[in-house]
Order: C-alpha cells, then sequence, then structure tokens
C-alpha cells in the first residue's frame, strides 16, 4: 500500500536540501559563540561565518577580519559568498545602522533597524518613551548643560544615577552617594567629554532598590514573547565589590522572577512597549533586552537594549528546547504568534572566566589549559581567545564562559564550578559566587 506519507517525506527531503543556508555572525564574543552552537544544530544551516570571529566560534564558522562597524565591507562578503541571512547582536552596529544598510541591498538580516535601535542607543529616547506609554521606571529628568544639571542635583535626593545619553560599553552610569560625586560626574561629563557627544546629554534619574532581572524578548514587529528570567553579576569581584565589566557570569531562570512577577511585567510592561513601538511606527523586530529591577512596588525598567545581553545569551540558548533559526525565521516573518517557543524546566548557571585585571588594562597571549569536553551538561563558549596549531591563547578581557545545567540551581552551579576547576591560564579570575542568592 503505497501512501502519500511515503511521497511527502521525498518531496520533504528535496525541499530540505534546497533550503541551503548560509548565515553570516558578526561579533567575536562568547555570545557570538553560544549563536552559532545554536544554529549549527539545525540540519539547514550548512555553513556559518562570522565577522571577526573567535577561537571558539572558528569550530563552527568560517572567521573573517572584518569589522562590525564596516558595513560596505560586510556587505560585499555577504554578496560574494551568497549570505542567506546576518545575525547581528552587537549594539554598536545595529544604533549605526548595519540593518537599514544591509536591506538597502536586498539582504535579510536579523535584528532591530536603526529608528528601532533608538531605545539602546539613546537614554534620553527611551526614558522619554516609557514616560510617555506609562511604563514604569525611575522618576527622571534630562539635561544638556553642566549648569541645568547642577541646579537639579543640588536639590535631589541621594543616591542619585546619572546616565550619559549614548553607547558607553556599560561605563555611562554613575551612582553618586551625595552632592561632591554628582559635581564630579557631571563635570567629567559635561567639561572634561570624558564620553564625548555621548555624555554631553545627561538622565539624571532616582536610585531604584530591589532585585535585578534581564528579560529579553523576541520580537517581530507585532509580537512579543518574553525567553526565560535571568540575572547577571556586573562586579568583577565576590559579593558586588570592585568596578562594573561586560558581566562575570549569570544564571538562569532569576528566582526572585516569580509568576507573578512575570504576569506584571507582561502586563505592564512588555505590552505596553510593543504598543508604544506600533504606535511611534517603530518595527522592532530583533531580540528586546528588558533590565528591570523588582522593587516593592512592582517590576520598573531599568533600561531597554536592542539586542539579547552578553552573557544572558549564553545561559538562556542552552535552556532552549526549540530550534533558534526557526524562532529567527518566525520573526523576520512577524510569524511570532504562530510558533511555540518551549523552555527546558531546568536551571543554567554560566561563570565568565577573565583575565587578572579586567575591567582594568590586563596582559593577554597566555595559554589556556584544560579545554575539553565535559559532559553533555557543560558547554564551554569562548570570548577574547586565539588559536595558534592546537593550542588555545588569551586574547580579551573575558576569556570564556562556562555553561552548566542541572535540575535545580545548586547543581548548575556545582557542575559549573567543577568544570572550571579543571581549566585554568594564568592570571585567571572568576567570581566565586554567581548564583549565590543573597537578596
Ligand atoms: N535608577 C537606578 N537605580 C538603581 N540602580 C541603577 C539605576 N539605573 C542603573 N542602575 C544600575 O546601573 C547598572 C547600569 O545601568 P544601565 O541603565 O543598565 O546602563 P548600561 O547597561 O548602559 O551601563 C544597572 O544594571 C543597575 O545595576
Ligand atoms: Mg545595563
Amino acid at each position: 500500500m503505497d501512501n502519500s506519507a511515503t511521497g511527502d517525506c521525498g518531496n520533504f527531503r528535496k525541499i530540505w536540501e534546497v533550503m541551503i543556508l548560509k548565515i553570516l555572525v558578526i561579533g567575536s564574543g562568547a555570545r557570538e559563540h553560544a549563536i552559532c552552537w545554536a544554529l549549527s544544530k539545525n540540519p539547514k544551516v550548512t555553513r556559518l561565518y562570522a565577522a571577526p570571529g573567535n577561537a571558539g566560534i572558528a569550530e563552527f564558522a568560517q572567521c573573517n577580519p572584518i569589522a562590525p562597524l564596516n558595513f560596505e565591507e560586510l556587505i560585499a562578503f555577504a554578496k560574494n559568498v551568497g549570505i542567506d541571512l546576518t545575525i547581528c547582536p552587537m549594539e554598536t552596529p545595529l544604533v549605526a545602522g548595519i540593518v537599514d544598510a544591509f536591506e538597502a541591498a536586498n539582504l535579510r538580516i536579523f535584528g532591530p533597524n536603526k529608528s528601532a535601535s533608538r531605545i539602546e542607543g539613546s537614554k534620553i529616547f527611551a526614558k522619554d518613551f516609557m514616560r510617555k506609554y506609562g511604563i514604569p521606571t525611575a522618576h527622571y529628568q534630562t539635561h544638556t548643560t553642566f549648569e541645568s544639571a547642577m541646579v537639579h542635583a543640588a536639590t535631589a535626593t541621594f543616591p542619585l544615577v546619572i546616565k550619559a545619553d549614548g553607547l558607553a560599553a556599560g561605563k555611562g552610569v554613575f551612582i553618586c552617594p551625595g552632592i561632591e560625586s554628582a559635581h564630579e560626574t557631571l563635570d567629567t561629563m559635561f567639561n572634561k567629554g570624558a564620553f564625548g557627544a555621548a555624555g554631553r546629554k545627561v538622565v539624571i534619574e532616582e536610585f531604584m532598590t530591589g532585585v535585578e532581572c534581564s528579560v529579553l524578548c523576541f520580537c517581530d514587529g507585532e509580537n512579543i514573547v518574553p525567553m526565560e528570567s535571568a540575572r547577571d553579576h556586573k562586579p568583577v569581584f565576590d559579593n558586588d565589590y570592585g568596578p562594573n565589566t561586560g558581566g562575570m557570569g549569570v544564571i538562569s531562570p532569576n528566582p526572585a522572577y516569580t509568576d507573578e512577577m512575570a504576569q506584571i511585567t507582561m502586563e505592564k510592561i512588555l505590552l505596553p512597549t510593543m504598543r508604544g513601538f506600533k504606535h511611534e511606527k517603530i518595527d522592532f523586530v530583533g531580540v528586546l533586552f528588558v533590565g528591570l529591577m523588582l522593587t516593592k512596588d512592582g517590576p520598573k525598567v531599568v533600561e531597554y537594549n536592542c539586542r539579547p545581553g552578553d552573557p544572558e545569551t549564553q545561559a538562556l540558548l542552552p535552556r532552549l528546547d526549540t530550534d533558534f533559526l526557526e524562532i529567527i525565521e518566525a520573526c523576520l516573518d512577524k510569524n511570532l504568534d504562530n510558533i511555540e517557543i518551549k523552555w527546558k524546566n531546568n536551571a543554567v548557571c554560566c561563570v565568565v572566566a577573565a583575565s587578572k585585571g579586567y575591567p582594568g588594562d590586563f596582559k593577554t597571549g597566555f595559554e589556556i589549559r584544560g579545554l575539553r569536553d565535559y559532559g553533555s551538561f557543560v558547554q564551554i563558549f569562548l570570548a577574547g581567545t586565539k588559536k595558534d596549531k592546537n593550542s588555545f591563547f588569551t586574547d580579551g578581557g573575558r576569556v570564556l564562559n562556562v555553561v552548566a545545567s542541572g535540575a535545580t540551581l545548586e547543581d548548575a552551579r556545582n557542575e559549573a564550578y567543577k568544570a572550571l576547576s579543571g581549566i585554568n591560564f594564568t592570571g585567571m579570575h572568576y567570581r566565586t559566587d554567581i548564583g549565590e542568592i543573597k537578596n
């Protein structure tokens, strides 16, 4: 009995074979390594390319030394190679309009366009947007001169938060305990030009207390679908001591983000954000990162990012049960409401190993030992690394991430630290308290 199933299967295979996909990933961090790892699991993806990539990404993708802001060369490369889809998880190219440039060249790219990326590119734009659409956030004022900012600071309640308007690679936010530090911060920004134009406009806002929570959301311009929650650890040393970094580790889920918090966040923050975008004719297609402070008055937005966070992405992708590329395609096709996104019911702990001295000065070029298979519960994603023959060497501040999963957060933590104890390089530094929740 011939049945159509066999025939269908044959057709299906044919279509499958025709859908050969070449994907270009922009970036060189552990986030991009995790993205390449997730994409490589899809049998449709035949070739992965990265610009510029790193030693870990090179295991999956052909790396090309093109700078992420060199749109002309990236576009020429994409055309020459016949790239079907480009993924840009980095904020600088997004804010500078990489999506608009690729689309103008008829190239498919995943990420928000220049207009939509203002939600991260300008903190003033983001705060005004939240005020307009009634989205809970810290009270604020904006200033474009040193004098008016100082007048405000003189009568403010401390601590006070001062933020440079533009992109500042995580270095443009200052929590000022008193008027002296506010004066010094504003002087550095306005008079000494420490952040260039990005710091000559500032947001001064109320200090919020609570637990921080990262909620990354898939957006297709119409629908917003949150991923599982996460909690980043920014300061370089244990117990949140020392200067802020790009992130020293992350856990998912965030234990403070209860179902009730998630529901309030959806109603008061995520849906109004999407409605606001639509009202402003902003077509946000990509991953919207919503940084929350879970205060006693409910969740409030600390900031939006126009891309998946690093290291949140490294903790979230291993928990994803639905194919990542399928979700990206659903976003691009404005079809998010027609797919189901499934997550593993587990916990993940990601610990970052950094070079001694980071986020200040550090040395590179040390051999990384112990990079091996640590079993199916552990992934190692590389950041600042170089490969020479068969050895890996440090080549950046954040060097690698160990991402471990477990039935509980404690299991995940134990797995992560067990694997980390097998890895070493000269000057390796990591926090020993990732996921040790104290508040
Ligand atoms: N209003 C606020 N109250 C308390 N802490 C804040 C506030 N705004 C920012 N922070 C702290 O500063 C960090 C960085 O601020 P954020 O707005 O996320 O800027 P960026 O990530 O661009 O540096 C936050 O993760 C949070 O810890
Ligand atoms: Mg932030």
